[in-house]
């Protein structure tokens, strides 16, 4: 058995939610990240015959039975994780139609996944169904975002516009726009089903007054896709309050369409 703190997807986690707290996205315990793993890649660092423990979820997910995730815990601080990772990351599988999480490994204090577990789960099944390859669904408190979600018409054809206009490659990294969600209750099975229902057409959800969620097949991916939207955002409140003389015209997003290959949104742009 190879040593469980040496494996690729933990120490990129550990990498990733270091990054994310330094990058001020995530204050206190705000912010959550889950990792669908590979069964075999975990069966070289941990006897997944062995459950510590079982956890229910509160929901149904029939689609994850049997997958594995690595998952930040439920009132942890991404700050601490690097020092003390097995408190607070756990490795689940998901069994019974996914009303039960078999605890393999971390949450060593007795504590367990994030509240928004059943938003990540969920938005696993939903990004799966339109791309296999998604394997990671991360959420976060970014301030430019969530500070454009108390300005900005919520409208998502709007709201992705203006992000777009903010940076010329934003419409690259995200051609299907970002999504947004009303402020909802968080840490439900609603605003879980909601956000899934969202990330079938994007791969960026904003929570109005809360933050946001994005998916991608890997943590790089999904860390630079937020990047980039928090990057839009922060432009857009350096010069919203300014006169706007320039922005980037749907014809230069058209232009930028065939350059990157790429395809924006249907109806997005004119
Ligand atoms: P958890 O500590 O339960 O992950 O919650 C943090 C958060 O950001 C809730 O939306
Ligand atoms: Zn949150």
């Amino acid at each position: 058995m190879k040593p469980i703190l040496e494996a690729p997807f933990l120490v990129e986690m550990i990498r990733t939610t270091t990054n994310m707290y330094n990058h001020g996205w995530d204050e206190r315990n705000g912010g959550n990240i889950s990792l669908l793993l590979d069964g075999k890649e975990v069966a070289q660092y941990l006897d997944v015959r062995h459950v510590i423990r079982t956890i229910p979820t509160g929901f149904t997910a029939p689609e994850l039975d049997g997958r594995y995730f690595l998952v930040t815990g439920t009132g942890k601080y991404f700050k601490n994780v690097e020092v003390a990772p097995d408190v607070n990351l756990g490795i689940v599988r998901l069994a019974d139609s996914g009303r039960q999480a078999d605890l393999l490994w971390g949450f060593s204090d007795g504590g367990q996944f994030t509240s928004e577990f059943p938003a990540h789960m969920m938005s696993h099944v939903a990004r799966l169904s339109v791309d296999p390859a998604n394997r990671v669904v991360m959420h976060c408190h970014p301030a430019n975002l969530l500070a454009m979600t108390y300005v900005h018409d919520l409208d998502e054809r709007a709201f992705t516009r203006t992000l777009w206009q903010m940076c010329t490659e934003c419409i690259v990294v995200f051609p299907e726009g970002v999504n947004v969600l009303p402020w909802m209750l968080c840490g439900t099975n609603e605003i879980g089903e909601a956000t899934a229902e969202k990330m079938k057409t994007a791969r960026l959800v904003v929570w109005a007054q809360h933050g946001i969620y994005g998916a991608g097949k890997d943590l790089d991916e999904t860390f630079g896709l937020i990047e980039t939207a928090e990057k839009a955002a922060e432009i857009y409140l350096k010069i919203a309050h300014l006169p706007l003389l320039n922005t980037i015209s749907d014809d230069a997003m058209h232009q930028l369409e065939k350059r990157f290959g790429i395809k924006a949104r249907a109806g997005y742009l004119d």
